[in-house]
């Protein structure tokens, strides 16, 4: 099982002012580096602003970021636009627009930050950033006791991912087992509560704010709320083509 919290992750400052732990990064064949385990996905990061404080404008060429709003509230700069965000906010960034985040609130801004490459050919989805709640989206139902709001997909803009999603397990309830191989990437982050994660023949105790990659997971993997209240997990995934 490859597990690991934010808290154990070095801090770096990144866009002048956030303060960013990448907790998993793509491997590199050459070198095995702690956290390295994604195939498809280039990163997996948890960054926040303080109070009062702006990063410092930025463009990314030949990289499309996606960010989730964990906690917080606050500003997205994007060209000309200004985006409102809040707890719950997800924001697809294409490659090529100028954006800065302003944190006008009394608490800190903590965002979860994914990148992308852009494949080579890849029609990038609008020059805008797309912006929007999870809760506008509706729940499905997976697993037996997993309930999914999506972020974004595919249709969404999303280029090596498919799926960026919010799975919410209720008080005492098990998730149906189920396996994944090692053609693809899935990595569940505790958002709220905790649970016990089942991933082969490994066992853990979930807490919020440990990430948990599950590929490859043989016989499978399942995901247990033993606690009295919901759990929340922020979830990305890339599936086999
Ligand atoms: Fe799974």
């Amino acid at each position: 099982m490859d597990k690991r919290h934010w808290i154990d992750c070095p801090a770096t400052l990144t866009h002048g002012n956030i303060i960013q732990r990448v907790i998993f990064t793509r491997q590199d064949p050459q070198a095995r580096q702690e956290g390295g385990v994604l195939r498809f996905i280039e990163s997996f990061a948890r960054a926040y602003l303080e109070p009062g404080v702006s990063s410092v404008p930025h463009v990314n060429e030949g990289i499309q970021e996606v960010f989730f709003v964990a906690s917080g509230s606050g500003q997205l700069v994007a060209g000309a636009q200004k985006h409102g965000l809040r707890e719950g906010d997800g924001v697809i960034m294409p490659p090529g627009v100028e954006h800065t985040f302003v944190n006008e609130g009394q608490e800190p801004l903590e965002l979860l930050i994914l990148v992308e490459a852009v494949p080579k050919g890849a029609k990038v989805k609008g020059r805008k950033p797309l912006v929007r709640n999870f809760a506008q989206n509706n729940m499905g139902q997976g697993h037996w006791s997993h309930l999914v709001h999506k972020v974004f997909d595919r249709n969404d803009g999303l280029l090596q991912m498919h799926a960026v999603l919010i799975v919410r397990i209720e008080a005492m309830q098990p998730a149906d087992t189920h396996g994944h191989g090692a053609d693809m990437d899935e990595v569940w982050y505790m958002w709220k509560g905790q649970g016990i994660h089942v991933v082969s023949q490994e066992v853990c105790v979930q807490t919020p704010g440990t990430a948990v990659s599950v590929c490859p997971s043989n016989p499978g993997h399942s995901l247990i709320n033993h606690t009295c209240q919901p759990l929340q997990v922020f979830y990305f995934a890339r599936y086999p083509q």
